[in-house]
């Protein structure tokens, strides 16, 4: 699911969370899924047949597939954990929150899915692209304070990335996010919110002997066993060191008809392969008409990819368990969509483990030990 595109079925590998799993005596199944680049031929021409929802109902399908054949299979089909990296990520925090609505239903008709649920057990996600909606403003809000000395944009860019950070609080006060203590997250303590999360990173990396950067801006106490602080600023100019910055808009480019589209361009396009606008202010942006809006159905569209639209809504079975990781030194999308999607599910009561992971960029399947005393505590306990 790379870049939401197709989903090949890879063997196992003892590398990652799936040849892990089979050596813990789980089953494992991997499912294909199409993506942004499946295409068949046909003698009119080449139709991509794998654009938003596609990805998402095929593995819904597998699951009602899985759930439809349960008396021949091994294990048991009310214990399915999902695991994703990055769009998988999405994908299984999808999974997660989405089950049995009904919106997917028509599409799952369609590619003849069997009649069965499709909720899990537990969503594992790692560094999940999530939130489109609204991740071009998450990124500017957050990476906008770099944009001086660090970022290297034009004139242009730095007015458009102005722009999406001032629009980002109107959303982000909207959700109604509260600490674990009960005060409620606007976009005046949301910034020290999230630092405590990378305080804590730094913190786990420091306690497993991990030797620390001396240009992330930490402070330490005296005997350097504690970390202290974090000057977010320098913090995050340290992570755009290591990988460039995406250029505003991070998600929703406005190159979908002339340069490269980003993976998300191609995930809304239609099935003649192109790319699409998916957000208002890039589509305004790029066509240059201030009252241009994105279509119903795309909007839609757009709505039903976020794992985010769907934590309240009452059709949906959500998992009670949730495993969230988020490199502390991810650039992809900001680090506080994560943290917004842990967030919203804790306050709603769900069972959610979440961390940045100190020095990990945009990657998954790491510290798998921890990751599956995680899954047998929550199996044990379900029995
Ligand atoms: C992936 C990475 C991205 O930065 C993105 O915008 C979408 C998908 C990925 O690695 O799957």
């Amino acid at each position: 699911m790379g870049g939401y595109r197709a989903g090949k079925v890879n063997q196992p590998s003892v590398r990652d969370a799936t040849g892990f799993a089979l050596q813990q005596g789980y089953v494992v199944v991997v499912a294909g899924s199409r993506g942004s680049d499946s295409k068949v031929t046909t003698p009119s021409g080449e139709i991509y047949t794998g654009r938003a929802p596609a990805g998402l109902v095929d593995l819904k399908a597998a699951i009602r597939y899985l759930r439809h054949n349960a008396e021949v299979l091994p294990g048991n089909i009310e214990r399915i954990i999902t695991d994703g990296t990055s769009a998988g990520g999405a994908m299984s925090a999808l999974l997660g929150s989405t089950g049995n609505h009904p919106v997917y239903e028509p599409y799952l008709r369609e590619l003849g899915a069997t009649p069965e649920r499709d909720d899990i057990f537990a969503a594992v996600c790692f560094c999940p692209i999530t939130d489109l909606d609204y991740a071009n403003m998450a990124y500017e809000w957050l990476y906008n304070r770099t944009n001086r000395g660090v970022r290297d944009l034009t004139a242009d860019e730095m007015a458009v990335s102005d722009q999406l950070a001032a629009l980002y609080p109107f959303y982000l006060n909207g959700l109604e996010l509260e600490k674990p203590d009960g005060t409620l997250l606007t976009d005046k303590n949301y910034l020290d919110y999230v630092t405590g999360f990378l305080i804590d990173s730094a913190q786990k990396g420091l306690d497993a002997g991990m030797e620390m950067p001396t240009n992330a801006s930490l402070l330490f106490n005296e005997r350097g066993d504690l970390v202290l602080d974090i000057e977010i600023d320098r913090y995050l100019a340290y992570v755009a060191g290591r990988q460039k910055l995406k250029a505003p808009p991070a998600f929703d480019s406005f190159g979908v008809l002339t340069s490269r589209p980003s993976p998300e361009n191609s995930l809304f396009g239609d099935e003649t392969g192109n790319a699409v606008n998916f957000t208002d202010y890039s589509l305004q942006k790029r066509t240059e008409d201030a009252t241009a809006m994105i279509d119903d159905k795309l909007r839609e569209m757009v709505r039903m990819m976020n794992p985010m639209n769907f934590i309240d809504d009452p059709q949906a079975t959500k998992t009670s368990h949730w495993y969230i990781r988020h490199g502390a030194a991810d650039r992809d999308t900001g680090f506080h969509v994560s943290v917004n999607l842990y967030t919203k599910l804790i306050n709603r009561g769900y069972d959610v483990n979440y961390e940045l992971a100190w020095d990990k960029g945009h990657t998954g399947d790491y510290d798998l030990d921890e990751l599956f005393d995680w899954i047998d505590k929550i199996v044990q306990q379900a029995e």
